[in-house]
């Protein structure tokens, strides 16, 4: 059985995914959330977002999509595409889901492929200069769940959808 692809991202009320190479805010809880579902599966994600964790996650795959030249990611699969990515994703041993896990051409390239986004809505407006895909509220308008939370003055809703 291939395993199933997922998008999982947390989005600023206008799309944005993060600023400067990080994201724009720390959310212990969405980070816990991703750590946890994540955990089992094989992560699909940017030469930079390896960068800002600094090492693959314990307890999951990593496949990175770089271009020669890019640097050295130990411990990831490196491939050239989205579509090898995929490939060696599906060969690896992790039982769990594949995960598009961004930046913002991997989530370009990534979420047409997936039949699930977990998405958590974050009620803070940044200056963000990375961006999700605009159409994905159309592309995924069916919501599994929907969780509220808040940290401090910020609105969290933790969604899961579906094509
Ligand atoms: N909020 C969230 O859930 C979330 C999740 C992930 C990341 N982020 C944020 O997003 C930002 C990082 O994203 P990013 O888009 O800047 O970085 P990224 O996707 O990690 O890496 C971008 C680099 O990947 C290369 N690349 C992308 N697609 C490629 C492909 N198909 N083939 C070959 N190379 C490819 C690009 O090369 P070229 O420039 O040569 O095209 C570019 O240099 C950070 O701010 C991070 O915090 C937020």
């Amino acid at each position: 059985m291939p395993k199933p692809i997922h998008c999982i991202v947390a989005v600023a009320p206008d799309g944005a995914i993060g600023a400067g190479g990080r994201l724009a805010w720390d959310i212990p809880e969405d980070t816990r959330y991703f750590h946890s579902l994540t955990e089992g599966g094989v992560m699909i994600e940017g030469p930079l977002c390896y960068k800002e964790l600094g090492k693959p996650l314990p307890a999951r795959g990593t496949v990175v999509i770089a271009r020669a030249g890019q640097g050295e990611f130990p411990g990831a699969a490196v491939v050239a595409n989205m579509s090898e990515a995929i490939a060696v994703a599906q060969s690896m041993p992790w039982p769990g889901p594949i995960w598009i896990t961004g930046g913002e051409r991997i989530y370009a390239e990534g979420l047409p492929l997936c039949e699930r986004l977990y998405i958590t809505r974050v009620g803070m407006e940044i200056k963000g200069d990375r961006f999700f895909p605009k159409n994905w509220e159309e592309a995924f308008p069916t919501v599994i769940s929907q969780r509220f939370s808040r940290q401090g003055d910020t609105m969290l809703s933790f969604e899961v959808r579906t094509r």
